[in-house]
């Protein structure tokens, strides 16, 4: 196992009705601004539990936050920070709107010239407004994270800083009945490929971390269709199972003293930037594509996958690794997210292009070895193709 330090300070509620208690973690005299999206919180309900939950506290709203967040947007709730004095951001949401507080929290405190470059250059956040999080859709785990991802004009770049890591966040998995198919779908795969991306690098005898998150991928394999399916979909229990999956997947805990590699995420983030794909559907498309061009550096670790995700047997090793691709090629396929370029009308003429991006962005040197360079990346892309 490799050296690490482990601290995650968000406190989580988890369970059906929790947003009351929202009142009672914004310090009372918090001058509060309450950020959502385009209004999914209207039409289910959660909206009004928010406002029943601040009804002591002094409170002001920001909406309009779209999927993968838009700088542009994220900026303009600065000048509502500064004119009501704002010290505490809640956002009420999914993945989008809890980064989109994230970016908003650090760009308010920002001393720099231009807050984009907390993105661009990687410019460390010294301060941010603290914030809370009432999470409608279980995927990112952004909620109990220190991780945002913003997008400028089809740049769609990350920081991080445990300064905006929410303080507390409320999972009610009922919020969650509202989500469509398609969210659904999404929320699932986002959670399962944030699990490969520290599991699948290579053996360091973690074996706590590997057995958490080979129960994490267990469970998003047995859960994640049944959320799909007419006869199980209204199951609360289904919905919790998922969510706190979703947010164990990437609050830090699995990452801890073993190797990463988030080069499906770079990857798909420029699927993201150029063309608008979701980002769960970026990553379904260029997962199995990194697992077989990477294929024989990750070989030990193939195996274990394959053996104790799958239950896989037999004595070949190349057998057990093509079956544990295919296999998660169709839970992918069961789930309905693409699989492959075509699925999303794209084809070899776009991988010039995004590999043009990758080195805009200076991700030259991915994966658990640093080893995924644009050349390595092209292979990717082109096996998305085939
Ligand atoms: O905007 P509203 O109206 O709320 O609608 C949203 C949005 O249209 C809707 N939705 C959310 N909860 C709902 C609901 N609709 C009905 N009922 C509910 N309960 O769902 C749509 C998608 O929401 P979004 O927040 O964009 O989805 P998600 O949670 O998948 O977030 C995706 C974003 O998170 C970033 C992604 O890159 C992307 O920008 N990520 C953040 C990470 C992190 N902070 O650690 C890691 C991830 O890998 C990811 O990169
Ligand atoms: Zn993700």
């Amino acid at each position: 196992m490799l050296n690490f330090s482990f601290h995650n300070p968000t406190k989580i509620h988890f369970g059906e009705d929790q947003i009351k208690l929202v009142g009672s973690e914004i310090p009372a005299d918090a001058k509060v601004l309450l950020i959502y999206g385009g209004g999914s919180i209207k039409k289910n309900g959660v909206y009004d539990q928010v406002v029943t939950a601040l009804s002591d506290h002094t409170w002001v709203e920001f909406s309009g936050i779209e999927p993968n967040p838009r700088y542009e947007t994220l900026m303009k709730a600065q000048a509502l920070i500064k004119e009501h004095q704002i010290d505490y951001l809640l956002a009420v949401g999914g993945g989008s709107v809890v980064d989109g507080a994230k970016f908003i929290a650090a760009a308010a405190l920002y001393e720099g010239e231009d807050a984009w470059n907390i993105l661009a250059k990687q410019e460390p956040v010294e301060k941010a407004l603290p914030i809370g999080a009432v999470l409608t859709l279980p995927a990112t785990g952004s909620e109990s994270n220190g991780n945002s991802v913003v997008t400028r004009e089809g740049n769609k770049l990350p920081f991080s800083s445990p300064l905006v890591c929410p303080q507390f966040a409320v999972l009610d998995p009922k919020v969650t009945l509202s989500l469509s198919d398609r969210q659904i779908s999404n929320g699932v795969v986002d959670a399962f490929v944030h699990v490969m991306e520290q599991y699948l690098t290579y053996n360091v005898n973690a074996k706590v971390q590997d057995r958490f998150a080979e129960g994490l991928l267990q469970t998003l394999i047995e859960e994640g269709p049944k959320a799909l399916r007419t006869e199980t979909k209204e199951d609360l229990t289904i919905r919790a199972n998922i969510m706190w999956s979703a947010t164990m997947a990437l609050n830090g805990l699995i990452g801890a003293g073993v190797p990463q590699d988030w080069s499906t995420h770079m990857i798909g983030h420029e699927l993201t930037g150029s063309f608008n794909i979701d980002h769960a559907r970026t990553l379904s498309i260029i997962l199995p594509a990194v697992m077989k061009v990477k294929r024989d550096d990750k070989r030990e670790k193939l195996v274990q996958y394959a053996e104790r995700v799958w239950g896989v047997t037999g004595e070949d090793e190349e057998q057990k690794i093509d079956k544990a691709i295919e296999l998660t090629e169709e839970f992918f396929k069961d789930m309905k997210v693409p699989t492959r370029f075509s699925d999303v009308e794209l084809n070899h003429q776009h991988i010039p292009n995004l590999i043009e991006k990758l080195e805009q962005h200076g991700m030259v040197a991915l994966g658990e070895h640093n080893d995924i360079n644009l050349d390595v990346s092209k292979k990717i892309l082109e096996t998305a193709c085939s």
